[in-house]
């Protein structure tokens, strides 16, 4: 269905929001749900929703967002169970009882906003996601050309705005520490293709086939259902594997 497509706006829902409050920095704080009712907007996303909440019914709730374009990546909720970008979600997409939770796996800062930067950074050192030269820079040099596919596929790659949902979407993830996720191997993926990269089949074994990596993944595939930017996950997947394969 499309943007301008939505179910008839001017029906004027009264929009009941179930949102799931916790301070872990007061002690006083416990888990709960609390329920907020506004009237619908046209077009209202998730995002302007909840800043009508908070200018107008609770000034405390905890939320994040910058770009509310689908951009930045910090606006990640379960929404009614599901990973989802507030910014996107437009209610008229969604029943009138909206049940809303902070993203599980990553570390809770308060009701709905999440720090997905901890988890990342460590997928990123665990990984070492940089660029692994051996040729020092030659500031003289001449620019070396990359064949036009190849930047097509890397570029694909770098869409992902670490919004977190195929992690959070991740039965695996969700239990076990460590494990890379589609985000962590989409970015494997990214300087594994990149010919600048001088690590070979051999040194990514070590990264990509192992539990943490795409032999640990039990194939739920939820990442490719919820991932917002509608990233190839799956071929990654393949491609990795098949990659490890040839290495071992
Ligand atoms: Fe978000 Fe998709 Fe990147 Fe996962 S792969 S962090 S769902 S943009
Ligand atoms: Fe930036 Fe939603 S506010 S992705």
């Amino acid at each position: 269905m499309g943007f301008l497509e939505e179910r008839d706006l001017t029906d004027g829902r009264r929009l009941k929001f179930e949102i799931f409050r916790f301070n872990p920095e007061d002690s006083e704080s416990a888990p709960h749900l609390d329920v907020f009712e506004i009237d619908e907007q046209p077009y209202m996303s998730l995002y302007i929703a909840l800043n009508v909440i908070r200018e107008t019914l609770d000034p405390s709730l905890m939320f994040d967002f910058a770009c509310r374009s689908a951009i930045c990546g910090s606006c990640g909720m379960l929404v009614n169970g599901r990973p989802a970008l507030g910014c996107k979600t437009l209610t008229s997409a969604l029943p009138e009882t909206i049940r809303l939770h902070p993203l599980p796996v990553f570390k809770l800062v308060g009701d709905l906003s999440v720090d997905t930067g901890v988890w990342f950074r460590e997928m990123v050192e665990n990984t070492e996601a940089w660029i692994h030269a051996q040729q020092a820079f030659d500031p003289d040099g001449q620019e070396e050309r990359m064949p036009d596919e190849v930047a097509q596929k890397i570029y694909e790659s770098d869409r992902c705005i670490e919004c977190g949902c195929c992690i959070a979407a991740c039965g695996l993830a969700n239990i076990e520490d460590g494990f890379l996720g589609a985000a962590g191997l989409n970015r494997i993926c990214r300087f594994a293709l990149d010919p600048r990269d001088s690590r070979d089949d051999s040194e990514w074994f070590e990264v990509v086939a192992t539990e943490r990596g795409v032999f640990g993944c039990i194939g739920l595939m939820a990442c490719d259902d919820v991932c917002p930017k509608e990233l190839p996950l799956l071929e990654h997947y393949a491609w990795l594997r098949r990659r490890a394969l040839r290495a071992s």
